[in-house]
């Protein structure tokens, strides 16, 4: 008996040891499947002799069906709330406040910690092992969630956790939040879409709904975790400031609130809240805010309590990324590609500074996962860059009055039925020639971002549509001054201003006039190694043609092989292959030896059932796509999926004749000498942080045309970091090293494009 006793002891530490090592280190030294087999060893052990299982067994995580109703549990001392403060100014009138009621002249330094947005608990840990673990409740007394927090695995059942950490007192009572880890929380989402359950909306409250669960094998279900930031009662430490503190809560074996900071002073501190806030979104949980906190604890203590917030800790509030609003009305948007997005009207909400009317629904798929409805409350997410967009519906405050929302089965704009290419979520407008889809083409066209056609916004678009006079994108360079008589608002200064922007824009380097033209996969970057590596517009226009006609002649070959019904997964496959040659085949004929034989593998599921068929023309059709697409195959960087998608658009008649239409225009189409060696960038190396007017790989290329490189990252080689608005951690870095920072328009004006 004593042997297995000192067995079971064995396993139950090394097994803590294991767990604490991946769970907090996250630097496992054993195998999961090793971790399996010693803790199922202890299973074994404590099913055969029971009076082995003790409570700080790991094996006791595991939620047992025996989980009480929530009980109330009393907190052994108040657990405090914290004041809020919006800004500096309010964090310097809460430091004076401070320093009233201090001895005059002390030194404050403060302790910074990310504010994490979960559930805040207490746990109390009696001769180190977890006895009872509490939510805060209303600060006297808590729900008894013990069982449940239990079942969380970074959660310590026992501390110290190695043997030679320092010991624990024989009361210690810590407090932490609980919290899901974003990507935790995608994957639990996805894991609900797959079951056809709508996902959860807010990390928050699922994390909350977890830990309050009267079962606690669901809450052991749900990938929990548990951060702990403050000491809140230990008789007998000898500890006397906030980042002593978090060294020995790590040590005893707590995952602690990382990336905690220790300022001198409240101005070093202030100095670095930009930074904090710009950050947030690299943490890999959610965060509402920082928490301040005095470091000395006796500073701290003679502060004291009001209501129920210590004077000695505040919370530094970011502006929220979520609110909550009504949703009014669903709206079809058509892009210029014809893709269908339903945008959310909105009762207006304020969100992370702006106010928000729309949003987008991104599906009518993901509308349907979650069960959104016409007149739900949702909860509508703004966060950096990326445009607004709904999170989810509020369930639970339907009033059954909300209405199903339907994908429509007809473009709005043109009347044309939608349709939905296999294997895509979004629905599509078909007709080149709809409305929408020429407005928004057009939009784009005119757009900064693409020929930067001054004086052209979408009003101006509008009324020249509507008067008949710009069907496509050629046609704008073919608007004279007669045009514009009787237009409303364009009087004769406005109309040569305009038409001297539009003439500017004939002369625009072959590449931009490329990533203008809206073709899938083309922006700035792929259109400048086109231009480099396949040359002129009317190469591009040969290949393309040519490599079509090479698929159309395969596409005749295969036919009868196409039209055999699949019997396997293996036929429908190599029929998959056959429909996408140019993706799936040619890419991998390039170079190959015995071709024929190698074709006939790829093709066996299907050859099998047609042993009579003649591979031989197939083969030769193959070989001659293959060569067609071999100059834009070649391109490096390019790839067969753009190499598809640029042969369809320059291959289509439409396109074609709307080049050849803007060329009789006037419209520049030949490549611009390549930089001069002595471009007015040569020898510069650049560096770009923050966002700027244009799309960043624009200006990438046109450092690149004026000779000049770019690079990812700062280092003392680069010559300058060119800051954009909202600028990240390069300019922190560029600071540092002392590399000079300048502006979009300092670099423009240093190559004469002002
Ligand atoms: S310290 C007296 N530190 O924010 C100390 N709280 O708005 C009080 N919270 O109820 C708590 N992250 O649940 C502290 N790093 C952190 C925190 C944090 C999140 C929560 C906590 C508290 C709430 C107050």
């Amino acid at each position: 008996m004593h042997e297995h006793a000192a067995r079971a002891r064995w396993l139950r530490e090394t097994l803590h040891a294991h767990a604490y090592r991946y769970y907090v280190l996250h630097a496992p030294i054993i195998s999961d499947a090793e971790y399996d087999r010693l803790y199922h060893e202890l299973v074994a052990l404590e099913e055969a002799y029971p009076e082995l299982r003790t409570l700080d067994s790991p094996t006791q995580r595991v939620g047992s069906d025996l989980s009480e109703e929530l009980a109330k549990v009393a907190h052994p001392v108040a657990i405090l709330s914290l004041s809020n403060c919006f800004s500096v100014e309010e964090l310097q009138r809460w430091e004076e406040r401070n320093r009233r009621l201090l001895a005059e002249g002390v030194t404050l330094s403060y302790v910074l910690e990310p504010k994490l947005d979960g559930l805040s608990v207490v746990l109390t840990y009696l001769n180190g092992v977890l006895t009872t673990a509490a939510t805060r409740g209303n600060g006297e007394q808590g729900d008894d969630v013990t069982a449940n927090i239990r079942t969380i695995p970074s959660v310590p059942l026992r501390v110290p956790v190695t043997p030679d950490a320092p010991p624990a007192p024989p009361r210690l009572v810590v407090r932490g939040e609980v919290l899901i880890l974003k990507e935790a929380f995608a994957r639990l989402n996805e894991a609900q879409v797959a079951r056809g359950l709508p996902p959860y909306v807010n990390a928050r409250n699922t994390a909350s709904g977890s830990l309050k669960q009267k079962d606690a094998r669901i809450t052991a279900q749900r990938p929990l975790t548990a951060y702990v930031y403050d000491v809140v009662d230990g008789d007998g430490l000898t500890l006397d400031n906030e980042w002593d503190s978090l060294a020995y809560l790590r040590a005893l074996g707590f995952l602690v609130v990382p990336n905690a900071a220790l300022y001198p002073s409240l101005d070093a501190l202030a100095a670095e809240l930009p930074r904090w806030e710009r950050d947030r979104h690299a943490l890999p949980f959610e965060v509402d805010g920082v928490v301040i906190k005095v470091n000395d604890w006796a500073q701290r203590r003679e502060l004291g309590v009001v209501g129920k917030d210590p004077r000695g800790a505040t919370a530094y509030k970011f502006p929220a990324e979520e609110a909550v609003t009504q949703l009014l009305d669903v709206q079809v948007n058509v892009g210029r590609t014809g893709k269908v997005t339903p945008t959310a009207v909105l009762a207006p909400v304020f969100v992370s500074g702006v106010t928000v009317s729309n949003a987008s629904l991104h599906n009518y798929d993901l509308i349907a996962q979650m069960d959104i409805r016409k007149g739900d409350r949702v909860v509508v997410k703004r966060s950096g860059e990326v445009i607004p967009y709904v999170v989810g519906a509020l369930i639970e405050a339907r009033d059954g009055s909300e209405m199903p929302i339907t994908p429509p089965t007809h473009c709005p704009y043109c009347g044309t039925p939608l349709e939905r290419p296999q294997g895509a979520v979004d629905l599509f407008c078909p007709n080149v020639r709809c409305p929408e889809r020429v407005y928004r083409g057009l939009e784009f066209f005119v757009s900064r971002a693409a020929m930067d056609i001054e004086g052209m916004g979408a009003q101006t678009i509008k009324q020249l549509i509507a008067a008949g006079l710009v069907a496509d994108e050629a046609d704008i360079f073919t608007l004279r001054p007669e045009h514009f008589e009787g237009l409303e608002g364009f009087a004769e200064k406005k109309t040569q201003n305009l038409l001297n922007a539009i003439a500017a824009a004939k002369a625009r380097p072959l590449p931009q006039l490329l990533a203008a033209l809206g073709i899938d996969g083309v922006g700035a970057v792929v259109a400048n190694t086109l231009v480099q590596q396949v040359g002129t517009l009317d190469v591009l226009l040969e290949l393309a043609a040519r490599t079509k006609h090479a698929e159309v002649a395969f596409a005749a070959a295969a036919r009868p092989l196409l039209e055999l019904p699949a019997e396997n997964e293996d036929a429908q496959k190599a029929q998959a292959r056959l429909r996408d040659p140019l993706v799936e085949l040619a890419p991998r004929f390039l170079d190959a030896q015995d071709s024929e034989k190698r074709l006939a593998r790829l093709l066996k599921p299907l050859l099998a059932q047609v042993p009579a068929f003649d591979l031989a023309p197939l083969h030769a059709t193959l070989l001659n796509l293959t060569e067609a697409a071999r100059p834009l195959l070649s391109v490096s960087g390019l790839g067969a999926v753009l190499t598809r998608s640029i042969v369809a658009w320059f291959a289509d008649d439409r396109n074609r004749t709307l080049l050849a239409k803007m060329r009789a225009a006037g419209v520049q189409m030949q490549p611009s000498q390549p930089a001069p060696v002595g471009g007015a960038l040569a020898g510069l190396t650049f560096v770009l942080t923050g966002t700027m007017s244009v799309p960043r790989d624009q200006l990438e290329a046109l450092i690149v045309a004026h000779g000049g490189k770019v690079s990812g990252s700062v280092s003392k080689k680069t010559s300058y970091v060119v800051v954009g608005e909202a600028a990240g951690s390069k300019l922190d870095k560029a600071l540092a090293l002392g590399v000079p920072t300048i502006s979009e328009a300092e670099l423009r004006q240093k190559i004469g494009d002002v």
